[in-house]
């Protein structure tokens, strides 16, 4: 996978103990971001309540770091039980992370999971103004059907194959290896 991310950057999946650091990402967004995020104003509570309930089954979150800090976030839902077909996903990034290429490569990882996990359907809430969020979708138009009239977006990702089920374990393994290598140079070049 081509990964053009900004100096420092790096993406894998949060562990299930994370669920503290991406409340504390949501909370950082400006309120504009916070806004597109979630389709509409949101309390700290209810994001509180929100990134707790992402540590469940059926919830992936991709994150990009930054330093060990997370910086941005693509949520991906399963509908119903964990066999669901169907699935939602929203994305996050911190403004000043905005416009570097990161949506790209988290929108690319979140459609690889939600094909190797069977599901057909793939909704994204977008208010019609969100320009960028439109031009992501653009992107990946051979795996998402758009309608840009209305707010949600669907995706039809075809069927896993060996490939797509080892594109997966592969970054997954390679997070974990950037992750430990990442806390041991900051502990031993701590700024
Ligand atoms: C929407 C969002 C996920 C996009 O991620 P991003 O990292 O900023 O986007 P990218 O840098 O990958 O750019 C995606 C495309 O948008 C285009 N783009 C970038 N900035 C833009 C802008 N201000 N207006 C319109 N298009 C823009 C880019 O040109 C790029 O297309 P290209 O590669 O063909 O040139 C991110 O900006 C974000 O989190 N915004 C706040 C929350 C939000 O809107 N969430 C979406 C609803 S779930």
């Amino acid at each position: 996978m081509h990964e053009p991310l900004p100096d420092g950057g790096m993406i894998r999946k949060l562990w299930i103990n994370e669920t503290d650091a991406y409340r504390d990402h949501l909370l950082r967004l400006d309120p504009e971001s916070r806004n597109r995020r979630f389709s509409g104003a949101v309390s700290d509570e209810f994001i509180a309540w929100h990134s707790d309930s992402a540590g469940g089954l059926g919830v992936i979150v991709h994150g990009f770091f930054v330093d060990g800090t997370l910086r941005g976030a693509a949520e991906l839902r399963s509908h119903g039980s964990v066999f669901a077909r169907e699935g939602e996903a929203a994305f996050s990034i911190e403004q000043p992370w905005q416009s570097h290429g990161v949506g790209t490569v988290l929108l690319e990882r979140t459609l690889l999971s939600a094909r190797n996990r069977a599901i057909k359907s793939l909704q994204m809430h977008c208010l019609a103004e969100n320009q960028r969020m439109q031009q992501l979708a653009r992107k990946f138009e051979a795996d998402l059907k758009f309608d840009f009239g209305s707010v949600v977006g669907e995706v039809d990702p075809p069927r896993y194959t060996p490939l797509s089920l080892m594109r997966e374990a592969a970054a997954d393994a390679h997070g974990v290896a950037t992750a430990i290598l990442d806390v041991q140079s900051r502990l031993f070049n701590p700024v």
